[in-house]
């Protein structure tokens, strides 16, 4: 298994990996019906506009896993409101996806939780400048490549003269994965828009650690 830089080819496999991992394992298909929209809102600024910042593990070929990252979340925000998010939004009403049924009842929900003010955290972004997402294709979880990832990222943005990073999670097992690595939790909160296929709210952490 190698790690190394994200290259452009690297692209469908790292969205493939993101789409499946996105709902605490629970199917994607399950809440959005365009997977290319769900990878889109997940990856396309840390893989088109700051593509240096991440990194795949491949073995035999095959990206089993990736880190992908921003130097400056403040700047990554900016460009998601301004750039990202108003082409989401679009392709999301063009495409018409918006009135089938899984894809209306997970906006319907996602709106509730953002009414309801579960996403209000404070922002970190000040104090810990950096941002990352990491997921790991199911069967390759637990050799280490995790914990591999974190450290190449690290060596990273030690070389580039970042403080501290920080990442927000909804899963438990990441959430201990992360304190594993050194990350101290900053926030807790709770969100609900997952509750119909959970069956309970989910916790929201953000993590945290200097470089
Ligand atoms: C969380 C995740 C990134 C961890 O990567 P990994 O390669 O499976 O983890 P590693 O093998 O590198 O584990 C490193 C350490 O963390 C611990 N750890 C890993 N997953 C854990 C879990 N689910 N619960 C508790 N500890 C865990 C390992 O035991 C190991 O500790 P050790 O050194 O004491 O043995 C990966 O399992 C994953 O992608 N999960 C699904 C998606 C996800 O939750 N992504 C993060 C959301 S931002």
């Amino acid at each position: 298994m190698i790690l190394r830089a994200f290259e452009k080819k690297d692209r469908d496999a790292l969205r493939q990996i993101a789409c499946n991992t996105a709902f605490l394992g629970l199917p994607y298909q399950l809440f959005i019906d365009d997977k290319e929209i769900l990878a889109d809102a997940l990856t396309v600024y840390f893989t088109d506009y700051e593509p240096e910042s991440c990194f795949v593990a491949e073995e035999n070929e095959k990206i089993v896993g990736y880190l992908i990252g921003t130097k400056n979340a403040q700047k990554m925000n900016g460009i998601f409101k301004q750039k990202i998010f108003p082409q989401l939004f679009k392709k999301t009403l063009l495409s018409g996806i918006i009135f089938q049924k899984n894809t209306f009842i997970f906006l319907r929900n996602l709106l509730q939780s953002l009414v309801k003010g579960e996403f209000l955290a404070p922002d970190f972004s000040l104090k810990y400048p950096a941002l990352l997402h990491i997921n790991i294709a199911q069967d390759f979880r637990g050799q280490k490549i995790g914990e591999r990832l974190i450290n190449h990222y690290l060596n990273f943005l030690k070389e580039n003269n970042i403080s501290a990073v920080h990442l927000g999670t909804m899963s438990e097992n990441a959430k201990e994965f992360f304190q594993k690595c050194g990350f101290m939790i900053l926030f807790q909160g709770h969100r609900s828009y997952l509750k119909n296929h959970l069956k309970k709210n989910a916790s929201y952490y953000i993590l945290g650690r200097a470089v």
